[in-house]
């Protein structure tokens, strides 16, 4: 029996967690009892997304935006609120009150067609291959043997055949399916003569499936040598995008979690050589390189974030390795520590690196399908299990054509493709050994590979960190106004509510990452602590693994002590005062801002008259501004 909406609702709500429906866009780490991330509705450089699981709500500290799972989902997939219910509500195999049924959207019904056609069509591919029912069946299972794949592994993967002719999938599908599902599931085309054709013919076909096993597209393989394209792939659907489907997934997400790692391959044909052969938690992208959501999708399934790459050896494999090792590491770049590039990667707590990359590249060369039928499944896992980290293949591929470089320029050359790759190391003994193997390979000085990247990274600071050295002096001032306006709220037997005080605060805002952080919790926390203990321990819990909170913290309360036994009048114009001081420390912040960009400007420029007038009013305007406080 249906209940009610809202009862429906709630049950929706009591099945979803949370961190599953976040993972599921963002990467998310581990840090006591919350998960953090980088916020996917903002350009966020540091996590400041927090998941509280046992909340079920998420919050972005940086821009504020906050909710629970259905709230994500419909924000991150621009649905409304009713059709998520209908859509969820189905997932689970819970029922829909009658009131809510009708008016179903009907996007949700193409794409069931869609889905219905797609694995019909799976059925009907595979049946004409395995009952021999097309003359191209014979031609297919030859080519398939000679591939090394037999009955078993066709089956597995339910790999089909497309014949020659031009109508044999649209006339058997027809009868079931409108043009518009079938054109619409990318199985027929438009003809030029009007009427519609098959879109894969004298093909092997190989369906692909999503993450729930179903049908959503195919890739198929030509059947001839001088056939094109070699492989011919579903367009993105309504059912199917590219970009966040990994072909094999299905098959290999026990193997990922249970072996706590994936192997990224390139072909479909790789996928199902090297499944068929025992090696099952690999993947591949289908027809595309890789995406930063191929990559979430993957940490969904591995604890570690175990990552290798095992794509051909050749150069264009070459550079794809590179590229899938930079979208990884962008991927996960600011949640913490990418395993080869700090400590974690001989501490034994799992949870404290965000990823780690590994390349396999036998030396035999060929693609993991090749390697694994001529060489064997064993010995490409031994070259797993000894895949080295993206870093060392990086260096090893570079040094290795070192003999070619003997002159002093030729080695500075050489050494200038090391120099980025070496400031990528944060840790300084990691990075000093690093130095030391270059050098030595190298028969050169470690300190001038030292002192070449400081000047690499002087010379690649961001934009932003420069000018805060600039302004560095102003700036401590401002912060440490801003960390004595904060420690407010941490003062024993204050003569104010918190509310009160946070009224006093008003609008003024933190500068700094974690101070602004610091006041987003104090903000969520006030409405649940009685008194300012409850407040200080909380907050200590909040932060346990953030490492400057728990610096910051003692400071606050610290800070705090001054502030203790203040009259209600000396606690406000405390307050008062601290916030001029915050304001008088920007204005001067804007000036020497502008300032700069006044030097900046060419005389020469006819345009530079007009800026520099506007310069001047608005540095005036700012002095004036400055003495009024
Ligand atoms: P490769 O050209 O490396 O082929 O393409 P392969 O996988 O080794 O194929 P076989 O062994 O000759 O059959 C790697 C992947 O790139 C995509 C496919 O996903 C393919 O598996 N690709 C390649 C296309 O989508 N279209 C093409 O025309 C070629
Ligand atoms: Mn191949």
């Amino acid at each position: 029996m249906a209940g009610t909406w809202d009862e429906l609702v709630q049950q929706i709500k009591e099945r979803l967690d949370i961190v599953e429906v976040i993972s599921e866009q963002v990467v998310l780490k581990k840090r006591g009892n919350n998960y953090w991330g980088l916020c996917p509705f903002h350009k966020d450089k540091n996590p400041s997304f927090c998941v509280t699981p046992h909340l079920g709500i998420y919050k972005c500290f940086s821009c504020g935006e906050a909710g629970d799972a259905l709230k994500f989902i419909m924000k991150t997939r621009n649905i409304e609120f009713k059709d998520l219910i209908i859509e969820l509500a189905d997932r689970f195999g819970l029922e829909v009150p009658i009131s809510h049924r009708k008016g179903d959207s009907t996007i949700k019904e193409t794409k069931d067609q869609m889905s219905a056609a797609t694995m019909v069509a799976a059925e009907f591919y595979h049946d004409l291959l395995i009952r021999n029912k097309d003359s191209n069946a014979e031609i297919a299972l030859n080519y398939l043997t000679k591939r090394g794949i037999g009955n078993d592994i066709i089956k597995k993967f339910h790999i089909g055949v497309a014949p020659k002719s031009y109508t044999t999938l649209y006339d058997e599908l027809r009868k079931d399916f409108s043009n518009d599902i079938l054109e619409k599931a990318g199985l027929i085309l438009k003809s030029e003569k009007g009427g519609y054709i098959d879109r894969f013919r004298n093909r092997v076909i190989i369906p692909i499936q999503n993450e729930n096993g179903d049908f959503v597209a195919f890739g198929a393989r030509a059947l001839e040598k001088d056939q094109n394209p070699k492989y011919l792939n579903s367009s993105d659907s309504l059912i199917y995008n590219k970009s966040r489907l990994l072909y094999g997934l299905y098959t290999a997400k026990e193997a990922i979690k249970k072996e706590d790692s994936v192997i990224l391959m390139e072909g479909y044909f790789d996928v199902i050589s090297s499944q068929a052969h025992g090696i099952e938690n690999c993947v591949a992208s289908c027809g595309t390189s890789l995406t930063p959501d191929h990559v979430k999708l993957l940490s969904r399934y591995t604890k570690s974030r175990r990552i290798y790459l095992s794509f051909d050896t050749d150069s264009a494999g070459q550079k794809a390795t590179t590229r899938g090792a930079e979208i990884i590491k962008e991927v996960f770049a600011g949640l913490g520590d990418i395993k080869q590039f700090d400590e974690s990667y001989v501490s034994s707590d799992k949870d404290k690196y965000a990823c780690e990359i590994r390349v396999i590249a036998p030396p035999e060369g060929k693609d993991p399908d090749e390697f694994v039928r001529s060489v064997g499944a064993d010995a490409y896992k031994m070259y797993m299990q000894n895949a080295p980290l993206f870093i060392d293949f990086q260096l090893n591929s570079i040094l290795q054509d070192k003999d070619k470089y003997s002159t002093p320029q030729e080695k500075a050359q050489l050494i200038k493709q090391i120099i980025p790759i070496l400031s990528e190391i944060k840790n300084k003994i990691i990075r000093s050994e690093y130095i030391d193997m270059v050098a030595q390979t190298l028969s050169t000085d470690p300190d001038a590979i030292r002192s070449e990247i400081r000047i690499f990274e002087r010379a690649n600071l961001p934009q932003v960190e420069r000018i805060v050295k600039n302004v560095t002096k102003n700036d401590s001032v401002l912060k440490k106004a801003q960390k004595n306006l904060l420690s407010v709220f941490l003062v024993p037997d204050s003569p104010f509510t918190f509310t009160q005080i946070n009224e006093m605060i008003g609008d003024t805002t933190f500068d700094d990452e974690i101070l602004i952080n610091v006041k987003s919790t104090i903000d969520k926390l006030i409405y649940t602590v009685n008194n300012v203990k409850e407040l200080i321990e909380h907050l200590y819990t909040e932060f346990v693994d953030n490492a400057d909170a728990q610096t910051l913290l003692p400071e606050l309360i610290a800070i705090s002590e001054v502030y203790r036994g203040l009259s209600d009048e000396d606690f406000r114009s405390v307050i008062k005062e601290t916030i001029n001081k915050i304001n008088h420390c920007r204005q001067i912040k804007e000036t020497e801002q502008i300032k700069k960009l006044y030097k900046g400007i060419d005389d020469d420029d006819p345009e530079a008259l007009k800026i520099q007038i506007q310069l001047r009013d608005k540095i005036k305007k700012n002095r004036q501004k400055i003495g009024e406080i």
